[in-house]
């Protein structure tokens, strides 16, 4: 029998394929704390976590039946890849079930910073009638920039089309074939900088990433730009973000992600400018269903020593 670890909530869905493999083992620990967590592993031939479990060297050292190791999201940033390969051991994500999710929340932030509801709902609910504070933005004519063209970024692109607005796409994969066929300009993120009205970044967090938009970038965009995260904390140089909306340089922002979470003392939090959400771009139904039974059927597959697909 393998025995597989669950050490983070995870959909029923994906338990179900794995309770159903005749052998297969299941334990279920959510939320194991990090001694826990070394002290069990040593069992397991396989580890399935969400974001919450950190993977570390440590972990990988104690696991020493380890074969694989499944994300059930698309972010492996909380396993560390390169301890895994020198161990040997295979780590696999779920690179498309929440992509509908993630673009979905993507588009609701933009809105939501775009004509403030949040803040107008907040105030409703104190009992203020205020129809002063909370003028918004259209998106109608207005140019989108996306900084990452993947899965994600891609889909974010077609809603705003719906919603006429012009979309400047920026990815170092995205050909010109590419974009024309999705109706999006071709641009570099200085094009993004300099024309677009809002600005979204759909990126992993990479060395090349991590803070692709910074103080010298928010000096040179329109003032009253919007910008928006919901794909990694660290994308966007929250400092700098912060210094732009005070200068009235950004005219809001919409963050699912920080760059510490959960964000502690951030000064971005609580600004009026600024609508926020708990990491929120993949909490449907629908998405965690997708990326359990995903990285799940994966996992039984490696196990089995079958042919599995590469992460
Ligand atoms: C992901 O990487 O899949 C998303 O950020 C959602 C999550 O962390 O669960």
């Amino acid at each position: 029998m393998f025995k597989v670890l669950i050490s983070d909530p995870l959909s029923e869905f994906g338990i179900q394929k794995l309770l159903d493999a005749p052998d297969v083992e299941v334990v279920q620990k959510p939320g194991l704390s990090p001694s826990d967590l070394l002290a069990e592993i040593g069992d397991y031939d396989a580890l399935l976590v969400r974001s919450q479990t950190q993977v570390t060297t440590d972990v990988l050292a104690a696991g020493k039946k380890l074969k694989a190791i499944g994300r059930a999201g698309v972010g492996v940033d909380n396993i560390d890849i390169n301890a895994a390969t020198q161990a040997g051991v295979v780590v696999i994500n779920a690179p498309d079930g929440n992509t509908m999710s993630t673009c979905e929340h993507s588009f609701a932030m933009l809105m939501a910073v775009a004509r403030n509801i949040p803040q107008a709902h907040k105030k409703l609910t104190d009992g203020k009638w205020d129809r002063k504070s909370f003028q918004g933005v259209e998106l109608n004519n207005k140019v989108l920039g996306i900084i990452g063209m993947g899965r994600i970024g891609t889909e974010v692109a077609k809603r705003a089309k719906a919603f006429n607005m012009t979309v400047i796409g920026y990815d170092p994969f995205l050909t010109e074939e590419r974009a024309q066929k999705l109706g999006v300009i071709h641009g570099s993120v200085e094009d993004i900088v300099l024309q677009a009205d809002f600005i979204t970044v759909h990126t992993p967090l990479i060395k090349e990433t991590r803070h692709i938009l910074s103080t010298r970038e928010f000096e040179k965009m329109k003032t009253g730009v919007r910008v928006i995260n919901c794909a990694r904390g660290g994308i966007i140089d929250e400092k700098a973000l912060y210094e732009a909306i005070l200068t009235g340089k950004v005219a809001g922002a919409a963050l699912d992600v920080f760059e510490v979470e959960p964000p502690v003392d951030n000064p971005l939090i609580g600004l009026p400018q600024v609508v926020v959400t708990p990491h929120l771009g993949a909490s449907t139904l629908e998405a965690q269903e997708n990326v359990a039974i995903d990285v799940s059927e994966e996992i039984i597959k490696i196990l089995r020593d079958e042919p599995f697909k590469n992460a």
